[in-house]
């Protein structure tokens, strides 16, 4: 993809070296931050037929990776036990070794700070790192979700105070990451990626970098496209999800089913996308990436008014779903207070083992403070994790789904619909059943014992 005249007019040796490396893929992939984002991309790397090294802090992470485990729920740890013992995959927490790689690729965490701007103290860490052995002939390339302007603005100095010319001696690009944990019908390699660079040189090398490794490359003018791309797709969807949630509580009033209007909805065979209402939005990504957007229009005099409005709305959830649930214990002529409820489902999504921003925790925060006895299962959390906004919220261990557990509860709160759930079995063993997933669509029996919220 580099142009034989771009060496021609006389461009650094760097340059020439490194598109070698990487069309004749003896270039070594470094992937800094091995999580949801990193470790499949390494797969798609190392299936493309480079060498790749993984760097994090987390020495437990890189202790399993060297083992041969994975700690993802869907990435195989047999696959990964392969790449290593075929020395194509090496995890290391020496960052003195980023030096060795030829390309390096930046999957850091960037979640929003206290105030609920953006903390972009992993992005500008990671750059400190990469600049301490920043050599020339190096691509650097950031794909952590961010507003647009961060990779010129945050990353860019960093690089440069090293004295070494960022678009002749070294390279950068950012091109945002669209994993879908959990969603079968895709994984890194099959999902086109968008690539803009510093200059017409960064983005040529990594669009060669990433067309080795994915089934597209969408080259965009700059890096602030391919940033504000990222934040448009999560905007997108953060809108969207508000729109149903905001109609689910209206055609509840009305006694219309929301789940079947969307179905109706969707046999439009243009013009319209199906959304799916729920308990709330959770990830690491839709309730977040948006207000880094918020935030960066704020900075420059504007609003966003559809992000926080999305916002509002989707934040507002848990308490509706608790709101129903308080109506239907009331037809039973039971309080919240002293109920006990089980949360099905912790983590944010189907077939998951991700509980970041689950909106369960609200639920079980909300709940709690009514005075519900509580408990939860999730078959891909077996353990309720710490998390950092529900400090209070009491050690759980997940529990199993037996006849017995289930006719003890006074109901059951479906939050995330796993395909591990045989509905059929919990609803004709539990006393009632709210739904929030539609989970439930198909059981036939003890439909009285179920409602939706
Ligand atoms: N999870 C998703 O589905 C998804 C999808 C698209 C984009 N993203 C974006 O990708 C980025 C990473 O998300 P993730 O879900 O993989 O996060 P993650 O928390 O699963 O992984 C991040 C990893 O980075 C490591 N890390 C933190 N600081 C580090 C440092 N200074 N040096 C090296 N390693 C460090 C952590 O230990 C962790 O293993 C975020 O910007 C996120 O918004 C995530």
């Amino acid at each position: 993809m580099v142009s034989s005249s771009a060496v021609v007019n006389g461009v650094r040796a760097s340059l020439v070296r490194l598109a070698e490396l990487i069309q004749s893929k003896r270039a070594v992939v470094g992937v800094i931050g091995l999580g949801y984002v990193g470790l499949p991309l390494v797969r798609a790397f190392a299936a493309g037929g480079f060498r790749c090294l993984g760097f994090d802090v987390d020495q437990s992470k890189i202790d399993k990776l060297e083992a041969g485990e994975s700690y993802i729920r869907h990435i195989d740890s047999a696959a990964l036990a392969q790449l290593i013992s075929e020395e194509r995959f090496e995890a290391t927490a020496d960052m003195r070794r980023l030096v060795e790689a030829d390309c390096i690729v930046i999957c850091v965490p960037t979640p929003l700070n206290d105030s609920r701007d953006p903390d972009l103290s992993f992005i500008e860490g990671t750059a400190q790192t990469i600049a301490k052995t920043l050599r020339p002939g190096q691509l650097i390339v950031l794909e952590s979700t961010t507003h647009p302007t961060t990779t010129r603005t945050n990353v860019l100095p960093i690089l440069e105070a090293t004295g070494l010319k960022c678009g002749d001696d070294y390279f950068l690009a950012f091109s945002p990451e669209r994993e879908d944990p959990g969603n079968p019908l895709f994984q890194a390699s099959t999902i086109p990626k968008v690539v803009g660079g510093f200059n017409e040189e960064s983005t040529d090398l990594a669009c060669s970098l990433y067309g080795h490794a994915v089934v597209k490359v969408i080259r965009v003018s700059s890096l602030e496209v391919a940033e504000a791309c990222k934040i448009l797709e999560n905007t997108y969807r953060a809108v969207n999800i508000a729109l149903v949630n905001e109609l689910k509580v209206l055609y509840d009033k009305l006694g219309i089913d929301v789940w079947e209007v969307i179905d109706a909805a969707k046999t439009k065979p243009f013009g319209f996308q199906a959304f799916y209402p729920g308990p709330g939005l959770g990830g690491h990504c839709i309730p977040i990436d948006p207000f880094y957007l918020t935030w960066l229009a704020r900075k420059h005099g504007e609003q966003t008014r559809f992000i926080e409005l999305a916002g509002e709305v989707n934040a507002h959830m848990p308490l509706y779903v608790v709101n129903r649930l308080a109506e239907f214990l009331n037809e039973q002529r039971k309080p919240i207070n002293g109920s006990r409820i089980a949360i099905l489902g912790v983590a944010y999504k189907k077939d998951v083992d991700d509980p970041r921003e689950s909106p369960s925790f609200e639920l079980l925060k909300l709940l709690r403070a009514r005075g519900a006895v509580l408990s939860y299962n999730d078959p891909h959390v077996p353990v309720l994790p710490t998390m950092r906004h529900y400090p209070d919220l009491p050690a759980m261990n997940s529990e199993d789904l037996t006849p017995a557990y289930l006719g003890s509860q006074d109901c059951i709160v479906i939050a995330t619909d796993h395909s591990a759930y045989d509905f059929d079995f919990i609803v004709t063993h539990a006393k009632f059943v709210l739904d929030t997933r539609n989970a439930t669509r198909d059981v036939r029996r003890g439909r009285e014992k179920i409602r939706k919220a």
